[in-house]
């Protein structure tokens, strides 16, 4: 049974792949200094000129809608971070959420960047989130249920490393609504959860803490802060589940040569 056609495959990435292109035009201007709310800005228009909106503007609560075209969340932000007049500062990490509606279908996805000279171990917090966002994509094919993707990220990053995974907040099913079933989580049993159907596009997005999995929602209503105050990473991609080998709509690819070329960024955590 195909969730979707092929033809609607093609537009998601079209949305998702204009995620990640939003995020390396971020990616080239980071550096220290740097407002959040600019970042914020530019993203927003670079949106707007590709034809597309910000599927993360004026989301949620009416009474409380998300008010940005990002989440950008610094240090001990878990997600849903409001940019803000902060600026930047060398040892800061900020993961960047981005979401792009065009055409029908929204692409919804993140990736965490190391600000100059950042501590060791919050690199390899940093890295080890990244593969086990890959470990989890692995497990996204048919046949498989969501607990085989839970198992998987959850496995590497709190058996094997001993990190924080958040329970409260979940990948999610991601197409004509930014949040469809199933809910993806990260941690959970093999074999447990919905099973995956060929043409289903998930949002797989493991959200690790260096302490505590404990989290708290900031005054905003939105920031989500982890309750020791230590640092969290956020990684995300959209992932077409199909048999053998998952299809990634989005692609850290331009992201990670653009992380590389800007001499602001450690990115030597992946290069090792
Ligand atoms: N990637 C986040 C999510 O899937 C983005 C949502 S921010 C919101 O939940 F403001 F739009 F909710
Ligand atoms: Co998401």
């Amino acid at each position: 049974m195909n969730y979707r056609t092929n033809e609607e495959i093609e537009i998601q990435r079209h949305s998702a792949l204009m995620v990640s292109a939003t995020l390396t035009e971020v990616t080239k201007i980071l550096k220290p200094g740097l407002r959040t709310i600019d970042i914020d800005k530019m993203a927003e228009t670079f949106i707007r000129d590709n034809g597309g909106i910000p599927s993360f503007k004026n989301y949620g609560d009416p009474r409380n809608p998300y008010p940005y075209a990002l989440c950008i969340s610094v240090n001990e932000a878990v997600v849903h971070g409001f940019p803000s007049d902060y600026e930047l500062k060398d040892g800061d990490i900020v993961s960047i959420d981005c979401g792009f509606y065009k055409n029908g279908f929204h692409g919804d996805h993140a990736y965490t960047f190391a600000i100059g000279e950042v501590r060791q171990e919050v690199l390899d917090l940093i890295r080890v989130t990244k593969e086990s966002l890959y470990l989890g994509i692995a497990q996204a094919i048919t046949g498989n249920r969501t607990g085989d993707i839970a198992f998987a990220i959850e496995n590497h990053t709190n058996r094997k490393h001993g990190y924080g995974v958040v329970r409260e907040l979940v990948g999610h099913g991601v197409g004509r609504d930014m949040h469809e079933d199933p809910q993806v989580p990260n941690y959970g049993k093999r074999g447990s959860g919905k099973r995956l159907q060929e043409n289903q596009v998930l949002a797989i997005e493991p959200m690790i803490n260096l302490g505590t999995r404990h989290i708290y929602t900031a005054d905003d209503g939105w920031t989500i802060v982890t309750e020791d105050g230590l640092p969290s990473v956020h990684f995300e991609h959209d992932v077409c589940v199909k048999k053998g080998k998952p299809d990634i709509l989005s692609d850290y690819s331009p992201i990670e040569k653009a992380e590389k070329a800007n001499s602001n960024l450690n990115s030597s955590y992946y290069t090792l």
